[in-house]
This record gives C-alpha cells, sequence and structure tokens, in this order.
C-alpha cells in the first residue's frame, strides 16, 4: 500500500456486484486509504450486493438514482455528513440503454428508451456535477471521472445508442470540467475503458466477440476491472494535479491500432479458404 489517498474522501456511484468497475475502484481506494460513501440506484441496491462491499471498506451505502435531482442533492449532503466535509474524489460509473436491453436496433429506436439511457448514462453525470458544483462540495486539487468507451468517436454497431450517450459524457466532462477548473481547481476527466465483462458490458450484443477482437487488436491486451481501477486511482490521487478535460483512453492501445498481425493472419486464412487460394509452401 502506497497510501495514494491517504486522508482523501469521495463518492464512488456505481457498484453493483464484484465484476462491476466501480467495486474495483472502492477496493482499491479503500487499500490506499481514503473514506468514502457508496451510492447506486434503489433498485440495484436491491438486486446487487453492494453491502458485502460496505461492509468490507467500512462504508456507508446511500440509495440515489442519478437522474433525480433530490436523490443526488440528499446524497451530496448526507455524503458531507458522514465524511465530515467536502470531497476529494468523485466516480461516475453508470450506463444502461433500454434499446439495448429491449434488442432495438439502432437504426429503429424507440426514443423514449433513447431519452432514458441518455439521462441515465449521461445527463446524469452533468445532474451529479451540478449538484456538486453549486454546494461548493469539493475540495480544492479534487478529481472527479466518468467512465466511458471508445464508440463515442468510433462506429461500434452493436453498441447502439450507448455511443451517443458515451459522446454526450464525454463532452460534458470537458464543458463542465472548465468550470470547475476555473473556480474550484478541480480536475474532471473521462476514462475511456477497453470491453470489460461485468453486467452492463455483457449486455451488449456480441459482447465474446468484442472483447475477443480487441483483446487480438491490443499490443498490450485488454485493461481488465481492477487495471482499470488502479488508473481511477492515480487520476483520484495528487500525482496528476494538472490532467483535466481530458478522454483517457485505459485499453491496451487498442485505440490507436488500425490492425494487428493475428487479426490479419485470420482474416487472410479464411479469405484464401473462402477464394480457393493456396498457402505457399516453403521450400
Ligand atoms: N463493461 C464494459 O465493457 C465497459 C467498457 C467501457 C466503459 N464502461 C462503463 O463503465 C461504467 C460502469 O459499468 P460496469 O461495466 O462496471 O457495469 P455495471 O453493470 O457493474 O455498472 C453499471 C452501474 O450503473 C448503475 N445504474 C444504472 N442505472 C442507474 C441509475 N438510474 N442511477 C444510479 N446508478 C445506476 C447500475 O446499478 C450499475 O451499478 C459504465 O459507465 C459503463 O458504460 C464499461
Amino acid at each position: 500500500m502506497q497510501n495514494l489517498l491517504k486522508g482523501k474522501k469521495g463518492i464512488i456511484f456505481g457498484a453493483l456486484d464484484s465484476n462491476s468497475i466501480a467495486w474495483k475502484v472502492a477496493e482499491k481506494a479503500h487499500e490506499q486509504g481514503a473514506e468514502f460513501v457508496l451510492t447506486n440506484a434503489p433498485v440495484a441496491l436491491r438486486l446487487g450486493t453492494i453491502s458485502e462491499l460496505a461492509e468490507k471498506t467500512g462504508s456507508k451505502v446511500i440509495p440515489a438514482d442519478a437522474t433525480s435531482m433530490m436523490d443526488l442533492e440528499h446524497l451530496v449532503d448526507e455524503a458531507m455528513k458522514i465524511l465530515g466535509g467536502k470531497v476529494d474524489f468523485v466516480l461516475h460509473s453508470i450506463g444502461m440503454s433500454v434499446n439495448v436491453r429491449r434488442g432495438n436496433h439502432y437504426t429503429h429506436q424507440d426514443y423514449n428508451f433513447t431519452k432514458t439511457g441518455w439521462d441515465v448514462s449521461a445527463l446524469s453525470f452533468h445532474r451529479m456535477m451540478s449538484v456538486l458544483y453549486e454546494r461548493d462540495a469539493v475540495n480544492k486539487w479534487g478529481s472527479i471521472i466518468a467512465l466511458s468507451y471508445m464508440a463515442a468517436q468510433r462506429v461500434f454497431p452493436d453498441y447502439n445508442d450507448m455511443a451517443d450517450n458515451k459522446a454526450y459524457l464525454e463532452s460534458v466532462a470537458r464543458s463542465f470540467g472548465y468550470f470547475f477548473g476555473r473556480d474550484r481547481k478541480v480536475r474532471v476527466n473521462t476514462i475511456s475503458q477497453s470491453p470489460t465483462p461485468t453486467t452492463a458490458g455483457s449486455g451488449v450484443k456480441g459482447f465474446d466477440g468484442f472483447i475477443a477482437y480487441a483483446e487480438e487488436m491490443s499490443p498490450l491486451g485488454n485493461a481488465t476491472a481492477a487495471e482499470c481501477a488502479d488508473y481511477t486511482i492515480s487520476l483520484f490521487s495528487d500525482l496528476t494535479k494538472k490532467v483535466t478535460l481530458q478522454n483517457l483512453f485505459h485499453d491496451g492501445g487498442f485505440s490507436n491500432m488500425g490492425v494487428s498481425s493475428p487479426i490479419m493472419d485470420r482474416f487472410m486464412n479464411s479469405y484464401n479458404t473462402e477464394n480457393g487460394i493456396e498457402e505457399p509452401t516453403e521450400e
């Protein structure tokens, strides 16, 4: 343990079960000496196993639906009471698309579902920061992070309307991050994480193929949830004070790849088979 977060206090959104990225962040933040409150939507508190995490990390759990201003205001007020003042870090680890859940194709969405997914996955980040800002709830040199995915920049057809939600989320990080930086010296960033086997991740159609492809494409391989948590801790720590308004790729190099040799070899093998082309034999 390096005590990277010793004396720091925070709020962690989105730990559902032990696979959740937020769960790993909470474990690592605890290891590094932080104190925090955990929060999730009331329904997730009933279905998930967050109380185990709370016990393990000595944390209180405060229910909050991230689409409700009333819940968020109550959460921030209670967190400041429990922690005895302002917070130093906040993690937004929330995502959900009703269109994905219901199997609606991107070209034929139910727009009421689209609005709900956007509210939960993207606008909630603005709401959360608005409450923190209005209540002046974050200490100078604090750090706010949300989790994103590269479908915000590039096309992943089965990621559906979550791609648009992530683009909005990343934009909010920059726009709100300006005011948090200028007025409070607080940094705001998004981490764009590799595909990761969690409840939210596995809900995306064709996830197994998706994660295997990314693994072969990335020179360092996919980043795990635990590795994402390590990276998040570094961004909560005082070692990264001047990093803000960034979308930071944490993906083993995937985002800068064109093609990798294992992927090309597989393509050429099936291409040759389909076209009856024989592999040149070595003399
Ligand atoms: N798993 C991946 O492949 C992957 C890749 C890149 C980014 N991400 C992002 O990481 C974040 C965390 O997801 P995860 O993969 O750990 O999955 P997860 O399913 O464990 O976490 C998603 C969380 O969102 C919470 N949530 C949903 N609706 C809510 C609401 N109304 N109010 C409050 N909380 C609500 C859920 O209860 C759950 O805890 C999400 O933003 C996700 O898009 C995931």
